[in-house]
């Protein structure tokens, strides 16, 4: 398998079957480069935050610090608000300032996610679950169009991670814990997105990340260390995301903050140059600090570390301003970078090898093209492409002849949970703030909570009582929907058990106390007590989850899924979910109606001890899990 991976590899480095090749622009870029000072190609090479734009004196630092890349962080948000005018303002503001056309980079993951009033498609592993590459292709090109409209011109996805420990704070953005679908998924997005045609991006350039093995941490801590024994086993199911976005022409690779065996991505020489660079035309960046906490991890000077990562084959740097102690403003670091070059540490053919890779890009984005026309809208409407790509990521796990449901036979329908009206839980992490937030907040009236879904489909028939038990119920006039959700969260804020000190010091502002201390989900004392009292009326029970990843929900003799009569895995189904939700429950949305759509790509775990061991790609022995890949019941 792995022989033949390096060889379809070796095809399209040989022969260029991708349909792009970067250095076609080599010529225009090497002459561009000549024109330059050490200092102009240094700028190139930084890519600050607009934060630590604004920290360090303002928009004019872009001018001061010749700087060619701009990225909005998670929490990014204009002075005037997140509305896309803001954004549009400040884009231009950013790009007038610029001595050479800007790439503007953000986090665009399912979504122009940093935009009010966005429309939020499912994030990756409800996506893998849809099992539709086409309706991927559809949201990338509509992810690509937004960020545009925005302003922007770079997103920060797609990322191909092997979600291998559903501990992992990061496990939605994973398509599926198969690799062969992770690289259909990938190559898709990546042509949606990109847009290729004559040798040019007509949409956004797309960063395929994190290189390599971040789903593939001990224990799923976040930014935490593979422990390989066997390279061909972690490359079979860590690698086919990046051909899939090779073969798609990719112009940009992000690496992963994670190690292999104790030595971090960032400064992994033999991986980057022997499994990346020979296949990519591209340019790389870094991750957001990934070189300070590499320094910090290795315990070694940071100006060193930072030409080791050049060396190895980073061309872009992303900064942080998360350790002043190695430096405190953008043009502090851009001393660093230039020091490395005078006292020889960088060779000047290697910064110009970096620059040249980042200009061919921007070349093949039209950039430096007066006459660049901007993208066309994509066809389609892109709320209904939402929507279907929510309603195809619904898993049925259980359904006790209960789905779809008949409102004309119904009196009254009871919504239980705090979720129930939250559209911010059904986005989960990386919308507006990089945390995400519960909420109805900077939505518009296309999105729909899961009460809004019921309201338009039943609002009509049925009396719907929110969060209390009606004075009377009978199985044959109501139904009760509970709404398990996970509190939003991104990253490492993410993880169970991660206790790593680098850590500490980041809360998340919008959840004080939140941290997930377990995958086991129970409901709580007043919704089981309510439940039980529906129950023994018999009304039927039918809980929906809303989870970033599979979580234990078989435990003990008042489990949800033992106390449900039917049971949905939603996952993070983004703006239309809870429209999505509505309509696979009333019948107007019919479960796997297509082949594949609305099943697992990773296995449903029956314990805690099992959410590391299911990677359904790896062959030999694993624990029986409660559903396996490729499970979901039709209605
Ligand atoms: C983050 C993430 C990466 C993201 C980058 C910019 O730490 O690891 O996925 O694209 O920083 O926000």
């Amino acid at each position: 398998m792995f022989a033949r991976i390096l060889c379809l590899l070796s095809i399209i480095a040989l022969c260029g079957f991708a349909p792009l090749d970067y250095r076609i622009y080599a010529p225009e870029a090497k002459r561009i480069v000549e024109r330059m000072t050490l200092e102009e190609k240094i700028g190139q090479m930084t890519l600050p935050s607009i934060d630590m734009i604004y920290h360090d004196g303002g928009l004019s630092v872009i001018r001061q610090d010749k700087l060619g890349a701009v990225l909005a962080e998670g929490d990014t948000v204009p002075p005037q608000g997140p509305e896309l005018k803001n954004w549009q303002a400040l884009a231009e503001a950013m790009k007038k300032q610029a001595t050479f056309p800007l790439l503007l980079g953000t986090d665009a993951v399912h979504g122009n996610q940093h935009v009010a009033n966005a429309v939020i498609f499912p994030h990756n592993i409800g996506l893998g679950a849809a099992h539709d590459p086409e309706l991927i292709n559809a949201i990338a090109s509509w992810t690509a169009y937004d960020v545009e409209q925005s302003g922007f011109n770079w997103i920060f996805a797609p990322t191909v991670a092997a979600a291998h420990d559903y501990r992992w704070g990061r496990t939605y953005e994973s398509f599926a814990s198969d690799p062969a679908l992770i690289k259909q998924y990938a190559n898709a997005y990546v042509q949606g997105a990109q847009l290729i045609a004559n040798n040019r991006i007509t949409g956004a350039l797309t960063s395929t990340k994190h290189f390599i093995g971040d789903g593939n941490t001990d224990a799923g801590i976040d930014e935490g260390n593979d422990t390989v024994l066997n390279d061909e086993q972690f490359l079979k199911d860590n690698y086919p995301g990046y051909i899939g976005a090779f073969e798609a022409s990719t112009g940009n690779v992000m690496v992963s903050y994670s190690s292999i065996n104790g030595l971090p991505m960032s400064i992994n020489k033999k991986m980057l140059q022997k499994y990346l660079l020979p296949y990519f035309s591209g340019f790389v960046v870094s991750d957001y600090g990934a070189i300070e906490k590499a320094a910090i991890k290795v315990k070694r000077p940071y100006a060193k570390v930072l030409a080791d990562a050049i060396n190895s084959g980073i061309d872009m740097i992303m900064l942080t301003n998360e350790f002043p102690q190695l430096y405190t403003s953008i043009a502090q670091f851009q001393q660093i970078l230039l020091k490395d070059v005078e006292n020889g540490l960088i060779s000047k053919r290697r910064i110009d090898e970096a620059v040249v890779n980042i200009i061919q890009v921007k070349l093949a984005m039209g950039l430096l093209d007066k006459n660049n026309l901007p993208m066309s809208k994509p066809p389609g409407d892109e709320n209904q492409i939402a929507l279907q790509a929510a309603e195809e990521s619904l898993v049925l796990l259980k359904n006790n002849r209960v789905l779809p449901v008949d409102p004309n036979k119904l009196k009254q329908v009871i919504l239980l949970g705090d979720a129930v009206d939250d559209i911010g839980s059904q986005c989960g992490g990386w919308r507006i703030v990089w945390q995400g937030k519960k909420g109805n907040q900077y939505t518009d009236n296309r999105a729909t909570s899961i009460l809004m879904g019921i309201r338009n489909n039943v609002g009509n028939k049925v009396n719907i009582i929110v969060n209390d038990l009606p004075a009377s119920y009978t199985h044959h006039d109501t139904i009760a929907i509970v709404v398990l959700a996970e509190f939003p969260y991104a990253e490492y804020l993410g993880d169970v058990g991660n206790n790593n000190p680098l850590y500490n010091h980041i809360r998340n502002p919008y959840a004080p106390t939140f941290e997930p201390k377990d995958l086991v989900v129970h409901y709580d004392k007043t919704i089981e007590k309510r439940i039980q009292q529906l129950k023994a009326a018999g009304v039927p029970v039918i809980t929906v989850l809303l989870s970033g990843r599979p979580m234990v929900i078989s435990a003990g003799a008042t489990s949800p899924l033992r106390l449900s009569s039917a049971f949905i895995a939603a996952w993070l189904p983004g703006t239309t979910g809870g429209q999505a939700i509505a309509n696979a429950i009333f019948g107007q949305y019919h479960f796997r109606q297509i082949s594949q759509t609305n099943t697992l790509t990773f296995a449903w775990p029956a314990s805690m001890q099992q959410v590391g061991q299911l990677f359904c790609a790896r062959s030999g022995k694993k624990p029986k899990p409660l559903f396996d890949c490729g499970f979901g019941l039709s209605d």
